[in-house]
């Protein structure tokens, strides 16, 4: 087992180069399954759950070969028909993705129900619909999901609630079905465009993406190609963040800024000085933190996957704020680790309360997910003494290489083998 040191109060400067989008990776590289020939995936981030992903689907036949460190080739062509087992689904909650990749290429699909996780229930039951809608039949039992279609047919399917994994996930089966597909209540996140563009660069006929309504014209084939992933938001602001916190001044290029609005107006709401360039943001922090209010929402709305980030600074910021999570039932379990460190924020059901501190304390803490792990190392990275870190396999299960962006920043960061070995498959639950 591995934990992080840091050494916290040192203002970060330079400049940081953002990494592919895990969520869109997670799903593009199952999309590529769904083609007859070979894809070349670029600016793979090159992070656990990837690796995870490719383990899974070289099991099932696929040839990966990486071209460089962020280039992957995938030869689907000896592909076998999965079965995901629990061992796979468990740690890379994303592998449902293989379902609506399998049912589109072969008709049908065997996939273990996705573990449970740290965040709060995390139902499939829109996913589920989307193909029965398609015309797939589902039977669930024994933990595991089967679905076989004879005939894949176009329908339209209104989501009850907004889904981005029921979105892409029923965006790619629809992609082989006879005739039309509407998406209505889509999930407009850019991840979701982006998996549409990959799919459309195949052959695919996907319009909408990025709307509430996607219509997908079912084609009967999908050839090889090449594609570039999009920059990750989250990864991008978790560093904005980096810098707010140590009164830094960090350029965080390789970005859309244009995805990243939700997340500049709540900076500069909160302080910071943000210029905006046409693939990079520089965020500049002097003088004291402000509070602020925020819900998350889906995009184009705060993002729930930097709500732990955001209350880790917002505890610095003068005066109260409230932070409400608008899409997970259960995403406050970090508050105790912040707490540790000295946070004082008061959990209500979907609402924390954060009051002002003066500033961090290091002490030991725990990662109890990805996003939470990244909130602690914020706040560690803003306090007064040395912070240990432990369960970083979720910190790494998202954020290619932290410990040298980091570095590079002028943080004062390392990585420590603990005494303890794992003894079994890691738990990666709370793939978020
Ligand atoms: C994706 C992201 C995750 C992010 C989340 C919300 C990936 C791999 N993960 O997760 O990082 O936190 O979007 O932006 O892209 N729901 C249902 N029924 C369903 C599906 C979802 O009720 O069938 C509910 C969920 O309980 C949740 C909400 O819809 O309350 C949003 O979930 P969803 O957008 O599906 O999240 P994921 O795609 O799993």
């Amino acid at each position: 087992m591995s934990k992080f040191i840091i050494k916290g109060g040192i203002p970060l400067k330079g400049n940081v180069v953002i990494s592919g989008a895990k969520n869109a990776a997670v799903a593009i590289i199952p999309a590529a399954l769904m083609s007859g020939e070979p894809c070349t995936i670029e600016n793979v981030p090159n992070i656990r759950d990837v690796h995870t992903l490719i383990d899974i689907i070289t099991n099932m036949g696929a040839k990966i070969v990486w071209l460089d460190e962020h280039t992957i080739e995938i030869d689907p062509t000896e592909l076998r028909c999965p079965m995901v087992p629990y061992e796979s689904s468990k740690q890379l909650r994303a592998s449902y993705y293989l379902l609506g990749a399998m049912i589109g290429r072969f008709g049908r699909a065997t996939v273990s129900m996705p573990g449970g996780c740290e965040i709060g229930n995390r139902p499939i039951d829109q996913h589920l619909k989307g193909f029965r809608a398609l015309g797939v039949d589902i039977c669930t039992g024994n933990g595991v999901i089967n679905a076989q279609a004879s005939a894949l047919t176009g329908g339209t399917i209104y989501f009850d609630t907004v889904s981005v994994g029921a979105t892409i996930n029923v965006m790619l089966a629809s992609v082989r079905a006879q005739g039309a597909t509407v998406l209505e209540n889509a999930a407009k996140e850019p991840h979701v465009v982006d998996v549409a563009n990959f799919l459309n660069s195949l052959g695919a006929d996907i319009v909408g993406a990025g709307t509430d309504i996607i219509r997908v014209k079912g084609v009967q084939k999908l050839t090889g190609h090449s594609y570039f992933i999009m920059p990750d938001q989250i990864e991008a602001g978790t560093f904005m963040l980096c810098s707010m916190v140590t009164g830094g001044d960090i350029e965080v290029s390789n970005v859309t800024p244009k995805h990243l609005r939700a997340i500049t107006d709540k900076l500069k709401n909160m302080g910071a000085s943000i210029t905006e360039s046409d693939d990079a943001v520089r965020v500049r922090m002097q003088g004291e933190l402000r509070c602020t209010n925020i819900k998350t929402m889906p995009y184009p709305g705060f993002p729930t996957d930097m709500q732990p980030q955001i209350v880790a600074a917002l505890c610095l910021a003068k005066g109260t704020s409230i932070v409400t999570e608008g899409v997970w039932e259960n995403r406050f379990k970090y508050a105790n680790e912040l707490i540790r460190l000295g946070a004082n924020l008061q959990v209500n059901d979907r609402t924390v309360v954060v009051e002002n501190i003066p500033q961090f304390k290091g002490a030991p803490v725990t990662a109890t997910d990805l996003r939470a792990g990244a909130a602690l190392m914020i706040a560690a990275l803003a306090a007064k003494d040395t912070t240990e870190l432990e369960q970083i396999h979720h910190i790494e299960r998202g954020y290619e290489d932290i410990i040298t962006k980091l570095q590079k920043l002028g943080a004062n960061i390392s990585k420590t083998h603990c005494e303890g070995t794992l003894t079994g498959p890691i738990e990666l639950r709370g793939a978020v």
